[in-house]
């Protein structure tokens, strides 16, 4: 088989990483790709956004599967249209692709179907936005209901800022129209969570959970990044919670998705806050998660292949998913400066030095004349499998020191309990 994979970070290196052991892959592209992604697939320069030169490609080289990573294509319909020209890809069409694309969209399918979320309400309006706040107090979150590269939530400490944030989201449009509506809604005080899951017309089967760390510093203080360092399984997943996931949450997404005409072969990733042990739904996003997939597919035993032929078949089943009870941690590397400005350009050394078990994946790399150089403001994602929580801990640790590029940070207490 020939697959394409749509994007350009640790998710996609991941991905292609797993996708490549399978018996039965011949030739993986990756559309752009990075320093990563080239050691085990021929990246492409067509932008993740460009639909139709990514469908002019899949079709010149008959590629037989396609699998997209991040959300943008999703949202802007890249499901639909690899379909219409006849192609199989993997990933939620236009319609459910709103789950992620619209937070409005999400809060109501919650609400209609009884699943616990915060508290919210929803204007597009500024007047009646402000009116709005008197229904909560603070902290407060304030969301843009569309993409804004991740940026659009805002937390907000006291009626002045919240004031703020709403004039610069719905008057001064900072996010365009992404931001032409905002999701207010009450700020709920917990330990947060991922889980991802296949979907299949459906059916939707849980992975195994992964912990993310936001923030840039250590003892989760500091901005919100894209996620530097991550873990799996979440030791909040107790079997009870599981047991209340499944029967209040996923099986009500279950019925949502039936009901709304919500079909889709692809990925639901449902965004956990768990207060005093109860779940709350945070978001949906409809792609795998980053870096959550950098610690899932080391655990994941089952041909990524088979999985997702099997989901576009409507014939996945939850035992077809085998994992490795080993734990996982993986640490991001980051450019000095990141989540806010940073430079590029600096040469990566160490990575021959590092130990047999220990994994790269990029995040944000190139190549220059054979020089790895960072690309990002996450660079790399250094990843190890071990017999216990703290054994995977302790090998990242000791390895890490062997990697250098100018400016690299990184947080010192993933997996630390
Ligand atoms: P979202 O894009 O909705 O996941 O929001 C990004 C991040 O903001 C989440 O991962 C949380 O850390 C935080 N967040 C979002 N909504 C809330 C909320 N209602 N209460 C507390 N934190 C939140
Ligand atoms: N790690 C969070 C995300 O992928 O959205």
């Amino acid at each position: 088989m020939n697959l394409l994979v749509i994007g350009s970070g640790g998710r996609e290196h991941a991905l292609c990483w797993k996708l490549a052991q399978s018996d039965r892959v011949d030739k993986i592209y990756c559309a752009p790709g990075n320093g990563g992604t080239a050691l085990v697939a021929e990246n492409v320069d067509i932008a993740a956004d460009n639909i139709e030169g990514l469908l002019r490609f899949a079709l010149e080289k008959s590629i037989d599967l396609t699998i997209v990573g991040p959300e943008d294509p999703l949202v802007l319909g890249i499901v639909d249209r690899f379909r219409e020209a006849g192609l199989r890809i993997f990933g939620a069409d236009k319609r459910a692709a709103q789950l992620e694309g619209s937070k409005e969209f999400a809060k109501r399918f919650m609400e209609k179907h009884k699943i616990a979320t915060a508290r919210y309400g929803s204007y597009s309006n500024y007047e009646e936005a402000i009116k709005g706040l008197d229904d909560f107090n603070y902290p407060l979150v304030i969301k843009a209901d569309g993409l804004c590269l991740g940026k659009g939530v805002v937390i907000c400490d006291s009626r002045k800022m919240a004031e703020e944030t709403l004039d610069d989201i719905l008057n001064q449009r900072i996010f365009g129209d992404e931001g032409s509506s905002v999701v207010i809604e009450e700020f709920l005080d917990g330990i947060e969570a991922s889980l991802l899951c296949f979907v299949s017309e459906g059916k939707v089967i849980p992975m195994e959970s992964a912990k993310d760390h936001k923030q840039i510093y250590d003892g989760d203080k500091g901005p919100n990044t894209g996620g530097v360092g991550c873990y799996s399984p979440s030791p909040l997943f107790t079997d009870d919670l599981k047991e209340k996931i499944d029967r209040e949450i996923v099986s009500r997404i279950i019925n949502g998705l039936r009901e709304d005409d919500l079909f889709y072969n692809g990925i639901l990733f449902i965004g956990f806050m768990v207060v005093d042990g109860e779940p709350y739904v945070l978001e949906f996003n409809v792609r795998f998660g980053d870096p959550e997939t950098e610690v899932l597919m080391p655990r994941l035993e089952s041909d990524l292949v088979d999985l997702i032929d099997k989901c576009l078949e409507s014939s996945i089943d939850e035992s077809d998913l085998v994992w490795s009870p080993k734990p996982c941690v993986t640490v991001v590397a980051t450019s000095a400066g990141y989540p806010g400005q940073y430079e590029k350009d600096f040469e990566i050394i160490g990575l021959d030095q590092l130990n047999d078990d220990i994994l790269v994946f990029h995040n944000g790399t190139k190549y220059i004349d054979n020089k790895l150089v960072t690309n990002g403001g996450r660079v790399i994602s250094v990843t190890s499998l071990g017999n216990t929580m703290e054994d995977a801990r302790r090998k990242i640790y000791e390895d890490l020191g062997k990697i250098d590029f100018k400016g690299i940070y990184y947080r010192k207490d993933i997996g630390k309990f």
